[in-house]
């Protein structure tokens, strides 16, 4: 195998498939919802990437600060040969475990975006000459099948991802990452931190406006693979913070009332003035919510990291 391969574990049909299965369900559904994994197209990783650079995104800060605290205990800890990645976009900030793991083999980042993961990929191998990259197109609900690597295996899903998972699927996700780790193994979660309303809505609705182009992506995404008409300046960017079920929602409203037409789908969608369109839920997590939702699928909580200020957390927990 050469240090960097990459491999497609759905077709593209598939994943044009998922797209068309999400976009009818989601725009004919009452409220109408988009899953947030349609905003990852090259542009929309270019956006994220810089959206981790804004004064107002804490959480790349919060847990990077964790990692370089951390990256040795963590190392020692689960003495991984091989890393995977879930939802790895740039791999900006595994880069310091990928260092600190001294016995590392092989790195397996996973995403839905493939420019994302080739130019991190290629960007390891040249920093990191004996590191074996095979990065894996996939969607991360879906049932993963890993390459066959030494072990033991880490499984780091950074970013504060997981929040974007609603409980009830969080719970699958979780079972099925728990059926993925072997006796040795080990799972670091990134997990944000329910904090101060104001700091978290800007963190979701930056002055630049940078999260509402990336919000706005998703509709240039099903104009470009749907044919739709979606004119993206009609809707606006909301975020805000759900105190009850403690996440945060992107939504677009529509400024007035119009009618999209989506031809792949036949569909004509009708959005009165004012409706709104949920694109994410990020949700935001205390400690005993974290045990205890991996408690509930297998998983045992063995060590807790915040960041200096309390903001962001990582987590290290194996199987039970
Ligand atoms: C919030 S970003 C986090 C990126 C990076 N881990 C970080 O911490 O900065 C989410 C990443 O997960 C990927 N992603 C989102 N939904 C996914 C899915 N269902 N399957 C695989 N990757 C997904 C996106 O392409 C993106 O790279």
């Amino acid at each position: 195998m050469s240090p960097f391969h990459i491999t497609r574990t759905l077709p593209e049909d598939a994943t044009d498939a998922a797209l068309r299965a999400d976009v009818l369900h989601g725009l004919t559904a009452t409220p109408k919802t988009l899953p947030p994994k349609w905003f990852y197209d090259a542009h929309g990783s270019e956006l994220f990437e810089r959206i981790t650079e804004l004064p107002e995104y804490y959480p790349t800060r919060a847990e990077r600060e964790i990692l370089l605290d951390r990256a040795a205990e963590i190392a020692a800890a689960s003495g991984a040969r091989t890393l995977v990645e879930l939802g790895s976009g740039s791999s900006e900030k595994t880069r310091h475990l990928i260092e600190a793991l001294t016995g590392l083999h092989t790195y397996v980042p996973v995403d839905v975006s493939e420019s994302a993961l080739t130019g991190a990929g290629h960007a390891l191998i040249a920093e990191h000459p004996g590191l074996h990259v095979h990065a894996l197109i996939a969607d991360f609900t879906a049932r993963l099948a890993l390459p066959d690597t030494p072990g033991p295996r880490l499984l780091a899903f950074l970013g504060g991802t997981i929040g974007n998972l609603l409980p009830r699927e969080r719970a699958v996700f979780l079972a099925s990452v728990r059926a993925l780790l072997a006796p040795g193994d080990a799972l670091l979660l990134g997990t944000d931190l329910v904090k101060d309303e104001g700091v978290l809505v800007r963190a979701y609705d930056d002055a630049a406006g940078v999260t509402a182009a990336f919000n706005r992506n998703v509709l240039t995404v099903v104009n470009r693979e749907l044919g739709a008409d979606f004119d993206a300046g009609a809707f606006d960017h909301v975020a805000l913070w759900d105190a009850g079920r403690e996440w945060i929602e992107m939504r677009l409203r529509s400024r007035r009332a119009q009618t999209v037409k989506i031809p792949a789908l036949d569909l004509a969608v009708d959005f009165a003035a004012g409706e709104e369109l949920r694109t994410e839920v990020s949700a935001k997590f205390r400690e005993d919510g974290v045990r205890g939702e991996l408690a509930a699928a297998g998983l045992e909580l063995t060590h807790w990291w915040t960041d200096r200020a309390g903001r962001f957390a990582l987590s290290l927990s194996v199987a039970r």
